[in-house]
C-alpha cells in the first residue's frame, strides 16, 4: 500500500503541512529538533490513532491550540481511502472516506505500518522481557486467541504467585493441593502460549535470515531460537514437561513466594554466526538484526493483509556503514514504501534520482529533489 498525501494541522511542531508523498522513497533530511521523527509520528497515528512517544493525545497537540488533526490518502490494491482524524484534550475521532467510525476497530488496518526507531535496538541488547513483549504484541496483532490465552495464563500465574506468598515457605498439605489445581490450568495455557510462540519464531526466522543477509551483503547469519522446557514440542508433551517443570521447582517457588518457570520466563536467542548478538554483537550487527526483525515482521503483515505496509525508518541509518544503508533503501524502495528520516544524506546521496528528498527545518517541509 502506498501513502499519496499526509496533511497536519497544528500537530506537535507543524502548524499547517500538505505534502505529497506518492514516492516508493521519500527521504527528510533535518537538523535535531526540526520535527522529523513528528512527521513520521503523524504518520503513525493515522495508521494506529496511537503514538509510540506518548500515551496521551494532548501532547501531540500544538502548545497553545485546542486540537490538531492528521489526514492522509492511502493507495491500496483495491481501492484508495482517505482517513482523518481529529485529536482533542478529550480524545479522538476518526474518519474512514469523510465517515466517521465510533469504534478504533474500525478505523484501525486501513493503512498499516512498520515503524522503527532508534529504541528498537532493545529488542537485541534489552533483557529476555523486552523480546517476549515484542512477541506478544506482534502475535497478538494477528491472533486474537493467542491475547486471550495470554491474559487467562496471566490471570491464573497471578493467582498462583499471590498462594506461594500466602505459604510463607511453609510446606502445607491443603496449600499443595490447591497449587495442583492451579499449575493444572496453567499448563494448559502455557503449553498454547509456547507452541504459538514457536511457530511465530520459526516464521519470524524465516524472514528475519534472508533481509539479515541482504542488509549484511551475505557476510552474517542470523538465527533465531525460542527457549522454554526441553523439546519435543507437541501439545501433550508440552503439558507434561510443563507439568514436571513445575512440580520440581515447588520448593524454589515456595521460598520465592513467585513462579520460575513458564512462558513468562521463557527466551528468545537472537544469534549472529551463532553468537548471542545481544553479547558479542558489534553496534553495527546488533543494528542490523534489530532491523532484520522490524523488517521481517513487514513480511508476516503481508502474509496477513495481502499487501505489504509503509515502513517507517526514523534515524536509524547512521550507524550503518554505507554499504548496509544502500542496500537496505534499495532493497526496500523496490517493493515496500519507505518513509526515512536522517540528519544528512550521507551515501544516499549516491541513489538520491531513486529517491524524493525533503528538507525540514522548524515544522517546514521544502521538496529538494528526486522524483
Ligand atoms: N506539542 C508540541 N507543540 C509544539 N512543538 C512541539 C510539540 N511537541 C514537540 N514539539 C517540538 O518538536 C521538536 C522535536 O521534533 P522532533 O522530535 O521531530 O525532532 P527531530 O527532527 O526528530 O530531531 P532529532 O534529530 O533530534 O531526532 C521539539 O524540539 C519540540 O520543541
Ligand atoms: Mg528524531
Amino acid at each position: 500500500m502506498f501513502l499519496e498525501s499526509i496533511a497536519l494541522r497544528r500537530f506537535r511542531n507543524y502548524g499547517e503541512l500538505d505534502l505529497s508523498t506518492d514516492a516508493p522513497v521519500n527521504v527528510f533530511i533535518g537538523e535535531n529538533a526540526q520535527g522529523k521523527t513528528n512527521l513520521l509520528e503523524a504518520i503513525a497515528v493515522l495508521a494506529l490513532t496511537k503514538s509510540h512517544r506518548t500515551h496521551r493525545s494532548l501532547d501531540m497537540i500544538q502548545w497553545g491550540s485546542d486540537e490538531a488533526a492528521v489526514s492522509g490518502v492511502v493507495r491500496r490494491r483495491s481501492n484508495r481511502v482517505a482517513l482523518s482524524l481529529r485529536l482533542t484534550s478529550r480524545g479522538k475521532q476518526a474518519w474512514v472516506g469523510g465517515v466517521e467510525r465510533r469504534r478504533i476497530s474500525d478505523y484501525v488496518g486501513h493503512l498499516n505500518v512498520v515503524l522503527f526507531t532508534p529504541e528498537d535496538l532493545q529488542l537485541i541488547k534489552g533483557g529476555p522481557s523486552v523480546r517476549r513483549r515484542f512477541l506478544d504484541m506482534e502475535i497478538g496483532q494477528v491472533s486474537p486467541v493467542y491475547l486471550h490465552d495470554l491474559q487467562q495464563y496471566l490471570r491464573i500465574l497471578a493467582q498462583r504467585n499471590h498462594l506461594l506468598r500466602q505459604s510463607s515457605g511453609r510446606r502445607d498439605p491443603a496449600l499443595e493441593r490447591s497449587l495442583e489445581v492451579w499449575d493444572e490450568q496453567l499448563v494448559f495455557y502455557a503449553g498454547r502460549i509456547v507452541l504459538r510462540r514457536h511457530r511465530f519464531v520459526q516464521t519470524l526466522e524465516r524472514y528475519a535470515r534472508q533481509i539479515h543477509e541482504q542488509i549484511s551483503g551475505g557476510r552474517e547469519e542470523l538465527s533465531l531460537a525460542y527457549e522454554s522446557v526441553p523439546e519435543p514440542w507437541t501439545p501433550e508433551t508440552l503439558e507434561d514437561a510443563l507439568r514436571r517443570h513445575l512440580a520440581a521447582r515447588r520448593a524454589t517457588d515456595l521460598l520465592r513466594g513467585s513462579t520460575t518457570v513458564g512462558p513468562h520466563r521463557d527466551e528468545v536467542q537472537i544469534l549472529i554466526n551463532g553468537r548471542p548478538a545481544g553479547t558479542f554483537g558489534s553496534q553495527g550487527q546488533q543494528r542490523t538484526a534489530a532491523l532484520a526483525l522490524k523488517l521481517a515482521e513487514i513480511e508476516l503483515i503481508r502474509e496477513e493483509v495481502g499487501e505489504y505496509p509503509v515502513l517507517l525508518l526514523d534515524d536509524v541509518l547512521s550507524e550503518l556503514d554505507e554499504a548496509r544503508q544502500i542496500h537496505l533503501v534499495s532493497a526496500m524502495g523496490s517493493k515496500v514504501q519507505t518513509f526515512v528520516t536522517s540528519t544528512s544524506l550521507g551515501v544516499l546521496e549516491t541513489i538520491a534520482s531513486d529517491l524524493r528528498v525533503f528538507r525540514i527545518s522548524q515544522g517546514r517541509v521544502t521538496f529538494i529533489s528526486g522524483r
